[in-house]
């Protein structure tokens, strides 16, 4: 089996990412951290955890319309090479992967979190062998222009993960990917849709409290990489959807008032009572959206399907020149 690790994140690279967001992020107001620092080792694995909740439908929704669209999608692109962003366990993946085999030569997956990224690949080497699998341990916001494979390449960003962007960040990352392909080239894109605010809701504050647990997990994350002393048990898990951004955010509630020491970027950090710490925006999508987004970036919507209740929307988008 054919496998290599490219890291452009070292451990030191990830401290010092983290070092200037938390700088940022706990003396702004309001206070906010950008969610890729969730997934270490425990957030990948409480992120698959979410995936199979009763509550959190878009893993199974995505699921659905890969299982049904990958033969379309493999006759169309004919890609040789498949690259996955924020790809986590590759799990659904793995049906687009098998309806493009015929043409497959190469697999690049890349994500922050090395471990998940490493587990990942190595399942990917040995299922799809004599196809050569690249890890890339990286920042998708960062690092596209470095990424390995021939031509033609279809990228795939699933999971709705573009949500989790503000649309500032989406902008620039969308004309990041198109930099990097070749007119022709393509993106599969993952969106989840606006839907009722309460199935919403509840997708992101399950009755088993494993998204409480997920977004408490980013203060285990500053206390163990900067040496913070946050205890996360007096901060509450809260998720509400803001009709106006169209996007469900997480918050941790400061259930009293307190003092948090940062010593690695000498601050300290006062919270009152019922003050509130931005962790993540999810945002939802209509088709116009997406179609618009892509079209600012420079790709052309070639193909929108969803899921037969219509939660989920996978898109298939060519580089225009
Ligand atoms: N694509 C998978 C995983 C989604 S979870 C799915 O559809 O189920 C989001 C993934 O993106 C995580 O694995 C996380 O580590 C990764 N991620 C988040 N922010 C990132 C960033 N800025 N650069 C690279 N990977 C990132
Ligand atoms: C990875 N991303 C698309 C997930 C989402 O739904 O926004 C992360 C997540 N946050 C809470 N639950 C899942």
């Amino acid at each position: 089996m054919t496998f290599d690790l490219t890291v452009h994140l070292t451990p030191d690279d990830i401290v010092r990412g983290l070092r200037s967001d938390v700088r940022t992020g706990l003396t702004g107001a309001p206070k906010t951290l950008p969610p890729k620092w969730f997934y270490d080792a425990r957030g990948s694995e409480l992120f698959e955890r979410i995936t199979r909740l009763p509550e959190y439908y878009p893993t199974r929704a995505e699921r659905e319309i890969l299982a049904e669209r990958a033969e379309e999608i493999a006759a169309l692109t004919g890609a040789r090479t498949v690259v996955e962003l924020g790809s986590g366990s590759s799990e659904k993946t793995r049906l687009l992967l098998d309806a493009v085999r015929p043409t497959l030569r190469e697999i690049v997956t890349l994500d922050v979190s090395e471990t998940a990224l490493a587990d990942a690949a190595a399942t990917l080497a040995a299922a799809y062998d004599p196809v050569v699998v690249h890890g890339v341990v990286g920042d998708f916001t960062q690092h596209l222009a470095l990424l390995p494979g021939s031509a033609p390449r279809l990228v795939a960003f699933l999971g709705g993960t573009l949500g989790n962007l503000v649309p500032d960040e989406r902008a620039k990352f969308l004309a990041s990917i198109r930099d990097t392909l070749d007119d022709g080239e393509w993106l599969l894109l993952g969106t989840d849709l606006v839907k009722d605010p309460h199935v919403l809701v509840r997708a992101y504050d399950d009755a088993a409290g494993v998204t409480a647990e997920f977004n408490r997990n980013v203060l285990h994350v500053l206390n163990r990489e900067l040496a913070a002393n946050f205890d996360p048990t007096a901060f509450e898990h809260v998720a509400l959807w803001d009709y106006e951004q169209e996007w469900v955010e997480m918050r941790l509630r400061a259930t009293r008032a307190m003092e948090v020491r940062v010593p690695v970027v000498g601050l300290t950090v006062s919270f009152a009572e019922g003050e509130e710490l931005r962790t993540e925006v999810s945002a939802k999508f209509r088709r116009d959206r997406v179609a618009a987004e892509l079209a600012d970036a420079g790709f052309a919507l070639r193909e929108w399907w969803t899921d037969a209740e219509s939660r989920f929307g996978v898109t298939l988008a060519q580089a225009t020149g």
